[in-house]
Order: C-alpha cells, then sequence, then structure tokens
C-alpha cells in the first residue's frame, strides 16, 4: 500500500507546527569529519521543503550503536555543522534527546528553523522501544515523518513506537524515493534485468538473494559470496574465504537457477592480504596456499558486457577487497560500467555502505547512477519480501 507523502498534505498543516523527522544520519566520522555525506545530502530536500512550507522542524538521527551510553565520539553535533552548511542556514544544537531543556528550546524554535537532537541511541530506551521514551519524544511534536529509510527495519522508539501518537505519520522524500526504486526492483524490473551480488557473505543477503534470483535474467557473482557458490560446484577455491554451512543452498540455486547465475572464470589471487605485492592471476581454480580476492580481467569482461544491454540492474557487494589497490579493479570496472549503462538508459540501483564506498572510489558520480540506496540492513531486508515496522506505521496514501 503506497504510503502518504508529506507533498500529500495541504501546505497550511505546516505552518507553524512542530515536525518530528527521523532521519538516518547514521555516518562515518572520524576525529569530527565526516568522510561520506551522501546519507545528510539525501535529507535536504525533505528538511527544504518543510523550511519551504514555515514548519518547526525537529531532526533526530542515532549514531553508531552506543547501547544506552553517552560516546562523546558518536556525539551528533559534528553533523550539525554539516547539515548547516548544506542547508546554507543554522541547525540549532542542544546536544540532547528529551527533557525540559529541550522542549523550551523547541518552544523558541521560529517558522523554518531547524534543530537536531543529540544521538537517540544515548538512551536505551530508544533501541528498546520503551514505550514511556516514545511517548516523552512524541510530546515534542505534532506531525511525524521518518525519511530514515536505511533504519526502517528497526523497531525503536524513534522508527516506530513514537509514531502511534501522531494523526499525521508522513513519508519523506527520500524515503519515499527509495520506495518508488526497491518496489520496482523487488516486484516489477524492467527487463532484462541484471542483478550483481557480492560482498563477504551470503547469509547477509540470503532473503534478498532468493528473491532476486527469481526476478533477474542474470545474476553475476563476485567478492566472498563467488567462493562459496565455486566450491558448491567442486571448482577447487584454495584457501579463500567460503561460508561452508552456505554451500548446501549454493548447491540448490545453481540446480534451479543455474543458467541465469554467473560465477567468476578467473581470479586475482595471493597468499595473503599482507603479500598483496606478488598477486597473480589464475584461471578457473585457486591453487592450494592462495585466497582469491578479486575477480580476475577475463571476468570482468565477460560481466561488464552482460551489463552492457540490460534495462534495469541492481548491485550489492564489491566484487574484491577494493580498498586495496592491487584487489580494486574488477569492482572499479563493474562500477563505471554500470555508470556507462545508466547513461544508455538502464534503470541502475545500487546499495549498501560498501558500494557506495565502491562507487567513490571508481570516480563514479552520484548522477551517473539512477538511484543510491541510503539502505544497508533495511535495503536487504526490502528487497527480502519483509515489511518495515517504520514503514508499516506510516498513514496509507489516501486514493
Ligand atoms: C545502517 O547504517 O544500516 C542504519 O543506520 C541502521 O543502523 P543499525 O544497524 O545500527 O541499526
Amino acid at each position: 500500500m503506497p504510503k502518504m507523502v508529506i507533498s500529500d498534505v495541504p501546505d497550511e498543516e505546516y505552518e507553524g507546527k512542530r515536525v518530528f523527522v527521523r532521519v538516518d544520519f547514521n555516518v562515518p566520522i572520524r576525529d569530527g569529519v565526516i568522510s561520506e555525506d551522501y546519507r545528510i545530502r539525501r535529507a535536504i530536500p525533505t528538511i527544504d521543503y518543510l523550511i519551504d512550507k514555515g514548519a518547526r522542524i525537529i531532526l533526530a538521527s542515532h549514531l553508531g550503536r552506543p547501547k544506552g551510553i553517552f560516546i562523546p565520539d558518536l556525539s551528533l553535533k559534528p553533523v550539525s555543522y554539516r547539515l548547516s552548511e548544506l542547508l546554507g542556514k543554522p541547525v540549532k544544537f542542544i546536544g540532547k534527546v528529551i527533557g525540559n531543556e529541550v522542549k523550551l528550546e523547541i518552544e523558541e524554535l521560529q517558522n523554518g528553523e531547524v534543530m537536531l537532537l543529540e544521538n537517540l541511541r544515548f538512551h536505551k530506551e530508544e533501541t528498546d522501544n520503551d514505550p514511556n521514551f516514545a511517548k516523552e519524544l512524541a510530546s515534542l511534536a505534532d506531525i511525524y515523518v521518518n525519511d530514515a529509510f536505511g533504519t526502517s527495519h528497526r523497531k525503536h522508539a524513534s522508527t516506530y513506537g513514537m509514531a502511534f501518537y501522531f494523526n499525521l505519520r508522513l513519508a519523506g522524500f527520500l524515503l519515499n524515493r527509495e520506495l518508488k526504486f526497491l518496489t520496482r526492483i523487488r516486484e516489477n524490473p524492467e527487463h532484462p534485468f541484471v542483478v550483481i551480488v557480492g560482498g563477504a557473505k551470503i547469509k547477509d543477503k540470503i532473503h534478498a538473494l532468493k528473491n532476486l534470483l527469481e526476478k533477474a535474467d542474470k545474476v553475476l557473482i563476485g567478492g566472498g559470496v563467488a567462493y562459496t557458490f565455486l566450491k558448491a560446484k567442486g571448482v577447487g577455491v584454495g584457501d579463500s574465504l567460503t561460508e561452508d554451512e552456505m554451500i548446501g543452498w549454493a548447491e540448490e540455486a545453481l540446480k534451479n537457477y543455474g543458467d541465469k547465475i554467473l560465477l567468476p572464470v578467473d581470479h586475482v589471487v595471493a597468499e595473503s592480504i599482507e603479500k598483496r605485492k606478488t598477486y597473480m592471476i589464475v584461471d578457473e581454480e585457486i591453487p592450494a596456499g592462495f585466497k582469491g580476492f578479486d575477480i580476475g580481467p577475463k571476468t570482468v569482461r565477460k560481466y561488464t558486457s552482460e551489463i552492457k544491454g540490460m534495462g534495469s540492474i541492481f548491485w550489492n557487494g564489491p566484487m574484491g577487497v577494493f580498498e586495496i589497490e592491487e584487489f580494486s579493479v574488477g569492482t572499479t570496472h563493474i562500477a563505471r560500467a554500470i555508470a556507462l549503462a545508466t547513461w544508455r538508459g538502464a534503470t541502475t540501483v545500487v546499495g549498501g555502505g560498501e558500494t557506495i564506498s565502491a562507487i567513490r572510489k571508481a570516480e563514479v558520480l552520484d548522477s551517473e547512477i539512477v538511484h543510491i540506496s541510503t539502505g544497508g540492513g533495511a535495503l536487504l531486508e526490502f528487497l527480502g519480501g519483509e515489511e518495515l515496522p517504520g514503514i508499516s506505521i506510516l498513514n496509507d496514501k489516501v486514493a
């Protein structure tokens, strides 16, 4: 059922109202410096819209997993500075989540002004979905907006419990965009449809993979996932990391979908990451004593030529240990092939934290991918067909 979006509500509803926007500002920060601000930039259209409508905007997010204790490095203060730069206006930050001081600051908030609360997870009650905490959060606002797609799979106070106190429970523009593209991938992809799967583990993405195997015309496999599939096929993978408990499942997948699954035909191997300077390229089998760290050049050619003629493309997970120069070539070529496919008119959707870093490393621009999902776990659960609590609680769109 489509969800009601902030633009579905008459403008007058917002003037002077306190609007609580759950955003996902869980971004990498080191020594106060944000290394990847994609999630913050993606929230701007919703915030701009609400500013324009004269709302008083209260933003809330988690950062990391502090488990109910205050950890200075997990404060959202650096995010408030970045957000202020992006919005081109001040963002109030008072370093608290609930309580009288927060309420007083909100009282003072003028129409069109923006405030960011401190990390919600400094309170254990957030992840516990504690009813009192949820009620306290809800008492801060008149309207509830979820624009945190990346956290919508969590049944927490700010993504679930508090929403029930509001008549208006709306989707922000980012959430709406995620639902539009990911629903299309999940239910009705444009054919021919290719799925590219990499990353370390099958287990994390098994439900999504099951669904995508049904929908896709081709599934290109790389990364750690490939070694488990190759082992299931009886191909020697040397000392590469495999998930032995998933071999049975991989065998079954190869039996049922063998005609659409493509596996690497050559590999970049080394004895260990430390011995990367002495890497080799091998065909088919990986010799004992060696580990696969990237797909090889023949596989790159094969995969990129598949990507070329596709109507839609979904990519999750790097093809190798792309953070290391010697093992980054496969991932970089895949990223660039997907960017080219966008220019050729394909609907390209990419997701997962590592995959976004891989795009950056390959110097592919955001505009060269039709949709870059801000979801990690949420994306995989959504594609696995699960109903996400943070989405189910929103108002249905009125026909
Ligand atoms: C993410 O980064 O995937 C989201 O922000 C959710 O974070 P979590 O896995 O700590 O709930």
